[in-house]
């Protein structure tokens, strides 16, 4: 837990430099607080702390596993990068990039909740396939606060996707349900001056069923981590589990 909370940590770190963020957690973030080189340094402080930890265990396995995970999440914001300004990105292309960069980090954790190897391998696939899901919905919640929540109240910089021309779930949704001629003039919008992006993309996005489509993607994710749970003992692990796919969708920061 240690191991992957100091992995997440330092990919949150590395994330408010790409994302030019100044709040994370209701703290002034390290590059705003400090500087670039200042963020760098200490996310690779803590992700190779993380690894020698890891690599203190016995077996090798979640090393291996948080290894492969970490180069997943790496791709997807490899991808996520590449298709900056792309609007027209497909919904399934969104989604692949969600599962790598939020999703698999999620379902590691939870898989290496379980042993590696034993007669309980399959509740240990369902572990995974819960983080899984929990993860995707997690971060299509995160792409809608980042439109339609309140800095004040999720404690980090919101607006980033905007800003850095990210297409996220409800504006790739907005997107195909619009003509060629109004792609066009959107894009422009979209491409023009930070201040009227938000104030003009918001009330076209809740006209067009955009935030309401994107919600129920989530929910449905979250319904999906929901089943995942099914039959296990309930005991006080269990119970905090039940609770998270809710907590997940509803939550504002
Ligand atoms: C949050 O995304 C960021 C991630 C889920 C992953 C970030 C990973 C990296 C920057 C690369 C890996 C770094 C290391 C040290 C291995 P977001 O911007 O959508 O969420 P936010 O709203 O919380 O900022
Ligand atoms: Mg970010």
């Amino acid at each position: 837990a240690t191991v992957v909370e100091m992995i997440h940590t330092a990919t949150l770190v590395h994330d408010d430099v790409l994302d030019m963020a100044t709040m994370r957690r209701h703290c002034e973030t390290v590059n705003e607080r400090w500087d670039t080189e200042s963020s760098i340094l200490l996310g690779d402080f803590l992700f190779t702390r993380a690894f020698h930890l890891a690599s203190t265990l016995e077996s090798t396995w979640a090393c291996r596993l948080i290894g492969e995970t970490t180069s997943q999440l790496c791709e997807g914001e490899i991808r996520q990068k590449g298709n900056q300004g792309d609007f027209g990105l497909s919904e399934s292309d969104y989604l692949q990039i969600n599962d790598a960069k939020t999703a698999s980090l999620c379902s590691c954790a939870c898989r290496l909740g379980m042993p590696e190897k034993g007669d309980q391998h399959k509740l240990a696939d369902r572990m995974a396939s819960f983080g899984r899901y929990l993860g995707q919905s997690f971060q299509i919640v995160d792409d809608l606060l980042d439109v339609t929540g309140h800095e004040s109240i999720a404690g980090k910089s919101l607006g980033t996707d905007l800003q850095h021309q990210k297409a996220t779930l409800p504006l790739i949704h907005l997107w195909s349900q619009l003509s060629h001629k109004e792609q066009q003039l959107l894009e422009k919008m979209l491409r023009g001056p930070a201040p009227e992006r938000l104030a003009h993309l918001l009330p076209m996005l809740r006209r067009h069923g955009s935030i309401e489509y994107a919600r129920q993607r989530a929910i449905g994710l979250a319904e999906k981590a929901s089943d995942c749970l099914q039959g296990l003992p309930q005991n006080e692990a269990t119970e905090m589990l039940q609770l998270l796919p809710e907590f997940v969708v509803h939550r504002v920061r």
